[in-house]
């Protein structure tokens, strides 16, 4: 169908559907009304029968669809990180990612994806960093709209998140953040304005923390002038979960829904409100009807036909998950040990070869049904007898959910001891919140959960056991009791049982494959004051920690005698996560000194970087290549043996740049008195270290493939630029062409040059090819706070096109 012909059934459907939401809004009660827009339990908002309105639910995000199940048994597809998704560089691939994420969502019922996250990376100690995408907001909005169009497209809603500047984790729940109008609106405000106008998201959620006063979910300049007054964002407004604090305050400020349920400030406390004249019934009308769009669009409103009526063609999850992978991976060094020789011996080495970390944890967390490791992917494609493997080095220094070797189910007791209901325990961690219990299982019935099952050690030796959460806890190993008391806090986070750092509470000697008893015993309490009701704890665990000297030198050992030595280093859960921020950017435990030892070794040493954010790597001189791997989602080891062995080319370009923490420049994520100031202003990430004139260990844009590039020319005419190269080497390749715009009479108050634009080609060797990068106006004009808008800086700016920020091979001037 023509665009034209097309825009105007879309508007003629948008006028339908509008009228519909105004006749169940027309046959709602104030007390309905303010039902609907409160959580009615963890993930969902109570149907409404009287307007046919089943109820509507929500799931995280954003690499997977976890669904209302904390289980393994209900398990996702999980795709890498965000931070890899923005390092293909490849709005097409986010969008079919999106796609595969709506079809996940149908299949678990859910119709609105919590995602996806579009805050920007301000300093490298986000410890949520992983689940952004980059530091550059341009190229953040770009995927981000992608992904937002491809979940939709499959008539799944979205919620944009977490509006705006939750860009660290300290003290997320009170920070004030304080940002100028100018670093706000070009760079975190950025992603959001171009998301809104490019893939018209369905809903936004609203962050925890204040920017410059208000909390953000009562932030009535931001929500309702800027975000649906300047932009026409027409969707819903979700607080991030237990974020709404005030019943008045939130509804002002243009929150429609609160999260989760039961007990929210709205439901009867905001009929209350409108009933003693504090609030004006029209805003809680505003409100539903925002939430009855969603309903009519996603297909809930009885009489409104939703925005997809016919689900896309079935996506391959797995396929999927293995090509955004590949295409992900940034080879940031080769001095020719890649793609590894056919016939070479390899000797794979580091405790994340063999239990990889394919995700981040927090909220975004999933279960696939099954994890590719390095060792998998590797043993599957390299021929029988040429691959040996060594731990090497253990990053794991604290204990981690006990998912190696267990197996345990919960079993629910009453005040009586009888059992009520059992359940299941994936990887020993218990997460039940509001109604979502066991079978047979209620909030008044429940007196104890016990993990209980079996432990079959692969190591013999002493293995440490604990626990992370609050309360009564009993822990029995081998029949005997090694811990019997009650685990109390005095922080106040309401997440802490979540995130809160692991306890160890007993040492066991045990013996490799044998297998003992085990049961840890909660006794479960509900506080007065808590939101909803949740029984969450954890079983963690350690295995032996054998001398990191005698780990190494096994490694060294077999680095010698294999032709390539593959290390694979890793951040642990205890290092990123949602929930706080790192303190450095090492990798944790002995790994520098394993790779050190493995490259002193093996001249043909090739380090695989299993990571969601940057970490430094101080050895990266000495080793022959360096492959960036991000979190790689479920099939990462089966994408890195296609990049490994050369069946396929590693695609990625970094989104972010990566440099030592002594270098970098916007270090500070800790609130002062509340407050943490954004005193950097619009400098960050590569803004900034071109700013202060530091070189990073790798440049934003970075990254290179198995073929070469000869730039040609790049000429702009009107707003279209267009760069010639040439693929120079002996492989068909696909380079992803950047171009920056910088002034060519510098600006102290702006960056030395920005990403405007990026396209991607792909070319036979000896072949030519043509990027054609679109400028948009935006990237020639500044926040003006004077007058409170754009203003479009005129003069002269050199267009630079090339392989990445410090490689720029192409340049031409042009007047604005
Ligand atoms: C996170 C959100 C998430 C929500 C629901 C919050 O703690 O900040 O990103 O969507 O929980 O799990």
């Amino acid at each position: 169908m023509a665009q034209a012909a097309q825009q105007r059934t879309g508007e003629a459907a948008d006028r339908a559907r509008e009228a519909a939401v105004e006749a169940a809004l027309g046959r709602l009660g104030l007390d309905a009304k303010t039902r609907l827009l409160s959580g009615q339990d963890m993930w969902s908002l109570p149907p409404l029968p009287e307007i046919g309105l089943p109820s509507l639910v929500m799931s995280d995000g954003p690499i997977g669809v976890r669904g209302v199940h904390w289980t393994a048994d209900d398990p996702s597809v999980a795709l890498p990180s965000p931070t890899a998704l923005a390092a293909t560089w490849d709005p097409g691939l986010a969008r079919r990612a999106g796609v595969l994420l709506a079809q996940e969502a149908r299949r678990k019922h859910v119709h609105v994806l919590l995602a996806p996250t579009v805050n920007l990376h301000r300093s490298p100690l986000g410890g949520r960093h992983f689940e952004a995408y980059s530091e550059d907001p341009f190229l953040t909005g770009r995927i981000g709209a992608a992904y937002v169009t491809g979940v939709q497209s499959g008539g799944v809603g979205t919620t944009v998140k977490h509006f705006v500047a939750n860009d660290a984790e300290t003290d997320r729940f009170t920070v004030n953040n304080v940002v100028s109008d100018r670093a706000l609106r070009e760079l975190y405000l950025a992603p959001f304005e171009a998301i809104v106008e490019n893939a018209r998201p369905w809903g936004v959620m609203t962050a925890y923390n204040s920017v410059n006063g208000p909390t953000m979910t009562e932030h009535r300049h931001l929500v309702n002038e800027v975000l649906r007054g300047e932009w026409g964002f027409d969707g819903f407004n979700v607080s991030d979960w237990t974020a709404a604090r005030s019943t008045v305050g939130a509804v002002e400020g243009g929150l429609d829904v609160a999260m989760p349920g039961p007990r929210t400030v709205y439901g009867e406390a905001l009929a209350r409100a409108v009933r003693d004249g504090d609030v004006a019934e029209s805003a809680v009308d505003d409100a539903v009807r925002n939430v009855l769009r969603l309903a009519a669009r996603v297909g809930l409103l009885e009489g409104a036909e939703p925005v997809v009526s016919e689900p896309p063609a079935p996506v391959d999850g797995e396929a999927l998950a293995r090509e955004i992978a590949r295409r992900s991976f940034v080879l940031a060094r080769n001095e020719g040990a890649l793609p590894l020789p056919g016939g070479h011996r390899v000797a794979l080495l580091g405790a994340a070869a063999r239990d990889a970390r394919v995700l981040g944890g927090g909220s975004a967390t999933v279960f696939p049904a099954h994890v590719v490791s390095p060792l998998d992917g590797l043993t599957a494609a390299l021929p029988e007898g040429t691959l040996t493997y060594a731990v090497g080095a253990d990053p794991n220094e604290e204990l981690a959910v006990a998912d190696k070797g267990f197996a345990l189910r919960a079993v629910c007791r009453d005040a009586h001891g009888t059992v009520i209901g059992t359940g299941t325990a994936p990887n020993g961690h218990i997460q039940w919140m509001g109604d979502d219990l066991p079978e047979g299982v209620s909030h008044d019935a429940l007196h104890s959960v016990e993990l209980t099952g079996t432990f079959t050690p692969r190591e013999s030796g002493p293995h440490t056991f604990g626990t992370r959460g609050l309360g009564a806890f009993t822990l029995t190993v081998d029949g005997q009791v090694r811990y019997d008391d009650v685990a109390s806090t005095d922080t106040d986070d309401p997440f802490i049982s979540f995130f809160g750092a692991p306890v160890e509470r007993a040492r066991v000697e045990l013996t490799a494959g044998r297998a003992y008893e085990v049961s840890l015993r909660h006794t479960v309490t509900f506080p007065e004051d808590a939101p909803m009701k949740v029984v969450t704890f954890t079983l963690v665990h350690q295995e032996p920690r054998r001398d990191p000297e005698e780990l190494i030198a096994e490694a060294v050992e077999a680095a010698r005698a294999a032709d390539t030595a593959v290390v694979v280093v890793a951040t642990t859960e205890r290092v990123e996560s949602e929930g706080f921020d790192r303190r450095d950017l090492r990798l944790p435990g002995r790994q520098d000194d394993l790779v050190r030892a493995v490259a002193a070794a093996n001249p043909n040493t090739v380090v695989v970087v299993n990571s969601g954010s940057p970490v430094e790597l101080p050895w990266r001189e000495e080793v022959a290549a360096v492959l960036l791997g991000w979190f790689p989602g479920q099939e990462g080891g089966a994408a890195l043996a296609d990049v490994l062995t050369g069946a396929h080319e590693p695609g990625g370009r970094l989104p972010t740049t990566w440099g030592s923490l002594q270098d970098a420049p916007v270090t500070r994520v800790t609130p002062a008195d509340g407050e943490l100031h954004y005193t950097e202003d619009v400098f960050i990430g590569y803004r900034a270290w071109e700013k202060e004139g530091r070189t990073p260990s790798y440049a934003f844009g970075h990254g290179l493939g198995y073929t070469d590039w000869t730039y040609e020319s790049v000429e702009v005419a009107g707003s279209t630029a267009t760069v010639r190269l040439r693929n120079s080497g002996e492989r068909t390749g696909r380079e992803v062409v950047q171009v920056y715009l910088a002034p060519v009479d510098p600006d102290p108050a702006r960056p030395a040059r920005w990403l405007a634009g990026f396209a991607t080609v792909r070319a036979a060797p000896g072949e030519s090819a043509e990027a054609v990068v679109e400028l948009p106006r935006r990237a020639f004009e500044v926040w003006d706070t004077t007058t409170g808008a754009w203003r479009l800086v005129k003069g002269s700016y050199e267009v630079q096109a090339g392989r990445s920020l410090a490689d720029r091979r192409v340049h031409t001037i042009i007047e604005a």
